[in-house]
């Protein structure tokens, strides 16, 4: 029975509240706190059990810790935006509360995202014995602990992982983006990187692409980009040679991007606009779908998954494990598209272990740190079932 609070009312939030509801046995009191108390009210006229909800600018320190002393959860589940990362792990050292997030922090001033800010806070929480959980989503977060959970059962070493991300859903719009555009095109117009041998290798954006046959989706061309759990793989797996990440796109969608990008509209610098300041890329967002409103009419399948090379008992192995989820089969349960629910619901699952003591620390970890078994037990019966085979 535990007290948990999470913040931000989008796309991934809403799942996050769904599927917290779900399980009163562990979160038996939920606070849902944003900056639009109406999107806050919204989620919890779609429940079927009484929450809290509040108004909060999570940019604000001393109004978090405000909320948080007159709610005292025990956890934070903290799915508003990557800018707001270092505020609320500052309210959770002030006031004695665990955090939890789905996405490493970056300034909003600087298309960059890197581990160092929020691994930084490690001795901090160490020293206050509370514990921050980073990347808890699905990618980061479920890739990370299929990488886990190979090396617990099917590798004595890994030598080589590619993680493959398909979205083959279709939502009817010419050009959306699935989560929050203005992350989502600060990551997608960034340019690649993968890690190899111990050294990080640049490619220009979108530049290196394959062809990748996808189960219940088919052959599919995906590109290489940087993403945050390269990072931390390349730290906790040891002896690992080579980590990619790819992600599909289609030619309708990189033909967009490519337009925007050559007018200048996914610029991060203020331009002066008769007189005005204005963050062409913040403009850009207004005008696009809010990413939770596609979920009604999306039709299609996800499938994200680790290829991973190794040994094991001496002989070469190459393994594939993976998910696939169907963005009609969300909207039906939590009202949500796929992209939003397979974030959500590790979200969940990660705030369970921690809050039941299965997954517990003093400090800042990442979730292949701790044991993959009950993660991937609970993604079956938390609707993210996984697959795997043996590909040689
Ligand atoms: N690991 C993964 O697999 C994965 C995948 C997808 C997304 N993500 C992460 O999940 C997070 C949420 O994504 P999303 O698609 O749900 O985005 P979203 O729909 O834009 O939702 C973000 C929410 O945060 C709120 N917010 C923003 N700034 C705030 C502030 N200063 N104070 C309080 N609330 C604030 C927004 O409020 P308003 O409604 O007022 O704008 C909105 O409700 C992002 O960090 C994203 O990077 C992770």
């Amino acid at each position: 029975m535990s007290r948990v609070m999470i913040i931000g009312a989008g796309g991934v939030g809403g799942v996050v509240t769904h599927k917290c509801a779900k399980v009163p046995e562990v979160f038996s009191e939920i606070l849902l706190a944003s900056r639009t108390i109406e999107k806050c009210e919204r989620i919890r006229s779609q429940l079927s059990r009484p929450i809290e909800t509040a108004q909060v600018d999570a940019d604000n320190t001393s109004e978090l810790a405000a909320l948080m002393k007159s709610f005292s959860p025990e956890l934070v589940i903290n799915v508003a935006l990557p800018y707001q990362d270092l505020t609320i792990m500052d309210a959770c050292l002030e006031t004695g509360v665990d955090y939890l997030d789905t996405a490493n922090y970056e300034p909003p001033h600087e298309a960059k995202f890197c581990y160092k800010w929020q691994w930084d806070y490690h001795d901090r929480f160490k020293e206050k014995n509370l514990m921050a959980l980073l990347g808890c989503g699905f990618d980061p977060g479920v890739t990370n602990i299929f990488c886990a959970h190979a090396l617990k059962h099917h590798f004595d070493e890994i030598h080589t992982i590619d993680i493959v991300d398909c979205n083959a859903g279709d939502h009817g719009h010419p050009f959306a983006t699935n989560f929050n555009p203005e992350i989502n095109i600060r990551e997608i117009t960034a340019r690649g990187k993968y890690y190899e041998n111990g050294q990080w290798i640049e490619t220009d954006p979108m530049a290196v692409h394959r062809t990748f046959d996808f189960p219940e989706i088919g052959p599919r061309e995906m590109y290489l980009m940087y993403h945050e759990e390269l990072e931390s793989l390349a730290k906790n797996i040891p002896g690992v040679k080579r980590i990619r990440f790819w992600m599909t796109f289609s030619q309708e969608y990189l033909t967009h991007l490519r337009v925007l990008q050559n007018v200048g509209m996914t610029r991060i610098d203020p331009v002066d606009y008769e007189g005005t300041q204005v963050v062409p890329l913040k403009f850009l967002k207004s005008l696009l779908p809010d990413p939770s409103s596609l979920a009604e009419n999306y039709k299609g399948k996800t499938c994200i998954g680790c290829v991973i090379e190794g040994v094991k008992d001496g002989r070469v192995r190459k393994y594939f494990v993976y998910n696939i989820c169907d963005h009609a089969q969300c909207y039906r349960e939590v009202k949500a598209q796929a992209i939003s629910y397979t974030t959500g619901v590790p979200a969940m699952i990660g705030a369970m272990l921690m809050l039941q003591g299965k997954w517990r620390g003093e400090g800042v970890f990442n979730v292949e740190e701790f044991d993959p078994d009950p993660f991937m037990e609970a993604l079956n019966h938390h609707g993210l079932p996984w697959h795997e085979r043996f590909l040689d």
